[in-house]
């Protein structure tokens, strides 16, 4: 049975994907802070407009127009696509009373107008990225694994293929509360190094079911004009990107404690 696969807009990623992400898949982006999460659900977005699907961007961390002018400066005139319907955009920052916003970090309140934004736009294969759905439960770490579940369950009625972000904390490289990585049916992980004094990002595609995706890690660039390009494979050795011993074993110690906790 051949598996019908979503397009992320960036061709060489999409085949590293065998074609890009299985229909009604939720992937997990994760990754440091400034690693580009926010760039790839960008383009996944993009692409989804430019093939007529209905897409839905929920945004925490970042307003509304943050995102808007981001995109933009890919070439991606998001203001357009809400205006002709084709994009809905979520601000869960910035405490708006307007419609497409949403007042708390709530689960429920976020499905409810996820399903809202999917009615509005009305009949069709549909794109979804949350980005991030590990702000949800920042203040309630212990929750994160039934919330996760949750949205999950129920979104996954509506036909969605879902990009979600998890952010992971600077100083330890670990998911805030349980990563969404246990629930997704994909994982895209970008790493950072500093190497000669420069800042390099890498992708690297840890899960993606029913898909005989790359096991390389890609070192990746964003470009002012055109977002995220794939450079060569790297061939990196384990010490070039951990952490020092010490913060692993401050990240161990943290981890086992929250397992403990976990319901
Ligand atoms: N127009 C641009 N030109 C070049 N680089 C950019 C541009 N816009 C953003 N970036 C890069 O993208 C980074 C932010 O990536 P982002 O996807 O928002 O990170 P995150 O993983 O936190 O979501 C910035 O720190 C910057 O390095
Ligand atoms: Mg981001």
């Amino acid at each position: 049975m051949s598996v019908e696969r979503l397009s992320i807009g960036i061709p060489e990623l999409d085949s590293m994907l065998a074609g890009g992400i299985p229909a009604g898949f939720t992937v997990a982006v994760t990754g440091e802070p400034g690693t580009g999460k926010t760039v790839l659900c960008i383009h996944f977005i993009a692409e989804g407009i430019r093939e007529g699907d209905k897409c839905v961007y929920v945004t925490t961390e970042e307003s509304r127009e943050s995102i808007i002018v981001q995109a933009s400066q890919f070439g991606f005139d998001f203001s357009k696509s809400i205006r002709e319907n084709n994009l809905v955009l979520i601000d869960a920052l910035m405490g708006l009373k307007d419609k497409w916003s949403l007042q708390s970090l709530d689960v429920e309140e976020l499905v409810d107008k996820v399903i809202q934004a999917k009615k509005a736009l009305g009949y069709g294969r549909a794109r979804l990225v949350i980005d991030s759905l590990s702000a949800f439960w920042l203040d309630k770490p212990a929750m994160s694994r039934r919330h996760s579940y949750f949205v999950k369950k129920v979104l996954s009625k509506w036909g969605f293929t879902t990009l979600v972000t998890s952010q992971y904390a600077i100083t330890t490289s670990e998911a805030f509360g349980w990563g969404v990585e246990h629930i997704a049916d994909g994982i895209i992980r970008f790493r950072r190094s500093v190497k000669g004094g420069v800042l390099r990002r890498y992708i690297l595609i840890e899960k993606m079911r029913q898909t005989p995706h790359s096991l390389k890690m890609y070192e990746v660039e964003i470009i002012d004009g055109r977002g995220l390009v794939i450079r060569g494979s790297v061939d990196m050795r384990k010490e070039d990107i951990a952490l020092p011993r010490h913060v692993m074993n401050r990240i161990r110690k943290a981890s086992q404690k929250r397992d403990a906790e976990i319901p």
